[in-house]
């Protein structure tokens, strides 16, 4: 039970790289009015994948904690980034959902997207820093 949440965040970790790699070029094309192919359809699919991953990941590390230990934030700087990243996840999925049919230009509300998500994924790297450390003591 205790492997279930480091494996899926890994899981998101690794599609989120291709996620924001996408979405850089969707960047680089819209405020930089450079020439880059951007996978619509694709960063859509990928990238809901990668947050609900994120968010499913992140409720089931509480759970597992309490029900192993019978208390949550025993893991320290790792509980309280995760507790700082849902907010972040959350709005990248609700402009995510909000931007995903192509209907004109919104390059702000696409800003704001891409700045929310970005900040998730250092988030992310941080935990994932964090997380292996929480494996070694509390796990292996
Ligand atoms: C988006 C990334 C991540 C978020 C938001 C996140 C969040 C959390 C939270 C909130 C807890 C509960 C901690 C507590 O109550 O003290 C937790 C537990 C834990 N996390 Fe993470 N985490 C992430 C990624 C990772 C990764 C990549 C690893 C390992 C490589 C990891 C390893 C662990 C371990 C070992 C625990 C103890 C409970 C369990 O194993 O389920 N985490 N995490
Ligand atoms: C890890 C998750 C995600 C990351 C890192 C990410 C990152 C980005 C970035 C950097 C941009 C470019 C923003 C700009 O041009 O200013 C973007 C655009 C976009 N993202 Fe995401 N995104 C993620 C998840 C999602 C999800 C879940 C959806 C849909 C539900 C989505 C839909 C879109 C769409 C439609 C655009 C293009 C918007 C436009 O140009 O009008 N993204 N994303």
């Amino acid at each position: 039970m205790l492997w279930i949440h480091p494996i899926l965040q890994l899981a998101a970790l690794l599609i989120a790289i291709r996620v924001l790699l996408m979405g850089i070029n969707r960047f680089r094309f819209q405020h930089l009015r450079q020439k880059c192919a951007f996978d619509w359809k694709g960063h859509v699919k990928y990238g809901k994948i990668a947050a609900w991953l994120w968010m499913v990941g992140l409720v089931l590390g509480v759970y597992v904690a309490q029900q192993t230990w019978g208390t949550t934030a025993l893991t320290g700087a790792h509980y309280d980034v995760g507790m700082l990243m849902w907010p972040f996840i959350l709005v990248g999925l609700v402009t995510g959902y909000i931007l995903q049919k192509p209907s004109g230009r919104r390059p702000g509300l696409a800003l704001f997207h891409g700045t929310a998500n970005a900040v998730a994924f250092v988030l992310a790297l941080y935990q994932t820093w964090t997380g292996v450390e929480a494996v070694r003591l509390l796990l292996l």
